[in-house]
């Protein structure tokens, strides 16, 4: 695909050549604050005190996951790959959480680029904020570019009703949750609601995950949104503090997903017509914590592991540390790990899918 006739957004799946991505942005990113409830279904139990609002990440882990987006850019960018940045904004100050999490906020399906109707309230003007420079220019285009469709979010007027009958925190025993109305989930359904990183794409086929910020509503919302011929299917998780499918499954290639045996089965997998011919495989090492003289994974678990970016059917972007996972892909399945440092960014809450939102991919 010559340059000047490349579409400004066109991506079907995550394996395809990427050709344009939006890469986050780590200055002034703060802890995000939520209802407790919330923190204590989604998030690391040892980190959960941090979790207040106006409250930066450790400077230092700020500044080096910044030179870790910057480096990743650059990189990209000698492979011949248009990167967009978002604006930068002052998160602490405004009672956000952050930039360099794109793949939470934005989704390509087709020609459409959609925003996620968050869970999360200290969210909710995140692509307002960060991205509206790069949508506008996304949505300009020129007269050789193909149309681009943006789905914004719809606003939320008054008392959000998300948390209605939620708010109590758990009992010592951890069950008040659950007990609570059979509601299993940290939101409940009474308006649309999902995280982007809860949806993958597989050609027509978008397989997602409902979880403690993607709701039944969400996933109908979704399903209205996508273009004609796109058909969004939910796959059954066992993970209860679900947040973002992307360390879930893990699609290497045409026809080779690799999944977290701990979260998902085969036999679930196996329902999903679009993975009827497909290689379907358990990481079959259990990721181990990082040491202590490593920068804590403040939001996520070990399983970050699987949140590799493909490149395209070879190249894969894989944690320089990670190297178990990178001789394993490499011998397995002939994939060619590209190693840089990124364990700072992983501690603002993602590796190297969610940092990015894959804009073009040539299919
Ligand atoms: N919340 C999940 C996914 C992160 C990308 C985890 O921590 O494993």
């Amino acid at each position: 695909m010559a340059a000047a006739n490349m579409p400004l957004v066109a991506a079907d799946d995550e394996w395809s050549p990427l050709k344009s991505v939006i890469v986050g942005r780590a200055e002034n990113s703060a802890f995000p604050s939520e209802a407790a409830h919330m923190i204590e279904a989604t998030m690391p139990e040892e980190h959960h005190a941090n979790f207040r609002s106006h409250n930066p990440f450790p400077a230092d882990i700020v500044a080096k996951a910044q030179l870790e987006l910057d480096n990743f850019a650059a990189l990209l960018e000698r492979e011949g790959i248009k990167v967009y940045r978002p604006r930068k904004v002052d998160w602490v100050k405004v009672g956000g959480y952050t930039g360099a999490m794109p793949r939470d906020c934005l989704m390509t399906v087709g020609n459409t680029l959609i925003e996620a109707p968050f869970a999360w309230k200290c969210r909710r003007h995140e692509v307002q904020l960060g991205y509206s420079d790069i949508l506008d220019q996304l949505a300009s285009g020129d007269s050789s570019s193909a149309p681009v469709r943006i789905c914004r979010a719809p606003l939320i007027i008054g008392q959000d009703t998300l948390y209605d009958g939620l708010l109590k925190k758990p009992e010592a025993n951890g069950h008040s949750r659950h007990a609570n109305g059979g509601q299993k989930w940290a939101i409940n359904n009474s308006r649309p609601a999902f995280d982007t990183a809860d949806f993958m794409r597989f050609g027509k086929t978008i397989i997602g995950q409902l979880s403690n910020v993607t709701n039944h509503k969400g996933f109908q919302y979704l399903q209205a949104m996508v273009p004609d011929g796109y058909r969004v299917e939910l796959l059954e998780t066992t993970d209860e503090h679900a947040m973002h499918i992307d360390a879930t499954i893990l699609p290497l290639k045409k026809g080779v997903l690799v999944y977290n045996p701990d979260r998902v089965t085969e036999e679930e997998l196996r329902k999903h017509n679009v993975f009827r011919d497909w290689e379907l495989v358990a990481y079959p090492f259990v990721p181990q914590k990082r040491s202590a003289d490593c920068p804590p994974m403040y939001m996520c678990s070990p399983w970050l592991v699987l949140n590799a970016l493909s490149l395209d059917e070879k190249r894969i972007m894989v944690e320089e540390k990670d190297t178990q996972f990178a001789d394993w892909v490499r011998e397995k399945f002939g994939m060619e790990p590209i190693m840089i440092p990124f364990q700072h960014v992983n501690s603002l809450g993602g590796s190297f899918h969610c940092a990015t939102v894959d804009l073009v991919r040539e299919s």
